[in-house]
């Protein structure tokens, strides 16, 4: 009689924002006995020095030259999950290694109901996410009691140039600390949408690039110095970045330990 071959279990494991030292110890031990590891882009490669080095290692992204930018993510995604499900059929533990934390824009539930619905086992391990982190590093704490008791978080692939948003900016709160995720290369719709949401132009903002990795850039200013910035030299804001909009963000001046080390250790 053929013995059923025991599924292996995936682990959708958050391997935070770019600085090796923010990955959890859960998901190093995961890497750890991992058989096969599938990495999104904005994973740092460093991570995986954790991995067996007999593990097969295989990078999420697809380059598909002529095909639309939709058509790419959506192949893209269809991929991980045949991947997934197929090494994890065959017996084998995969580690699918995501940047920041796996639940926060970053696909992972839907990765999760395609493993749920093919009857895999797996385990999340959340990831600590660039939304706190990468301000942390550029010495912005999200919040602070004297500023703000609203924290939003946005994405900003739901904000198109068209002028028909997705984003519901008429729920977008005028007050507290607003992320804003994936919107380098529509800084200036999401600029002008806060802008035309009430928020003054002279909010304080903040643009992190690449934050906790060791070319971290940040720059600072306001609304109206963004808008002009953009209007001037449009492209300057690139990804991978985060903007962080609010009060919050004067306390950069005093805070800004990275910036601050840094200069230190070079004098
Ligand atoms: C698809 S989302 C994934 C977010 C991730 N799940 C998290 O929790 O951080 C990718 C976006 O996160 C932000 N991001 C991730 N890592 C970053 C970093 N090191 N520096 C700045 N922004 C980052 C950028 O806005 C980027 O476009």
């Amino acid at each position: 009689m053929a013995m059923k071959r025991t599924s292996g279990k995936v682990f959708l494991v958050g391997a935070g924002p770019g600085d090796p030292g923010l990955l959890t110890l859960k998901g190093r031990k995961c890497l750890k006995t991992a058989d096969v590891v599938i990495t999104d882009a904005l994973v740092n490669p460093e991570i995986l020095r954790w991995a067996r080095p007999r593990a097969l290692k295989i990078p999420a992204r697809l380059r598909l030259p002529g095909k639309s930018r939709t058509a790419v993510r959506r192949a893209q995604q269809d991929r991980i999950n045949r991947l997934m499900v197929r090494y994890a059929r065959m017996g084998r533990n995969v580690v699918r290694l995501k940047g920041g934390d796996p639940f926060l824009f970053g696909r992972g539930g839907e990765e999760a109901e395609v493993l749920a619905s093919s009857d895999i086992p797996f385990e999340v391990v959340p990831g600590v996410s660039s939304v706190t982190a990468v301000p942390a590093y550029a010495g912005i704490p999200v919040t602070d009691r004297r500023f703000n008791s609203i924290l939003t978080v946005l994405t900003g692939h739901s904000v198109e140039p068209a002028g028909s948003p997705n984003l519901p900016w008429k729920e977008v709160p005028r007050t507290g600390t607003i992320v804003i995720l994936m919107g380098a290369e529509r800084m200036g719709h999401i600029l002008r949408g806060l802008i035309r949401r009430g928020w003054p132009e002279s909010t304080p903002c903040a643009f992190v690039r690449r934050g906790t990795c060791a070319d971290q850039e940040a720059s600072s200013g306001t609304l109206a110095g963004f808008m002009d910035l953009v209007k001037d030299r449009p492209g300057i804001f690139r990804p991978p970045g985060i903007t962080i909009v609010g009060d919050v963000v004067k306390l950069r001046g005093k805070l800004d330990w990275l910036q601050k080390n840094r200069s230190k250790a070079r004098s």
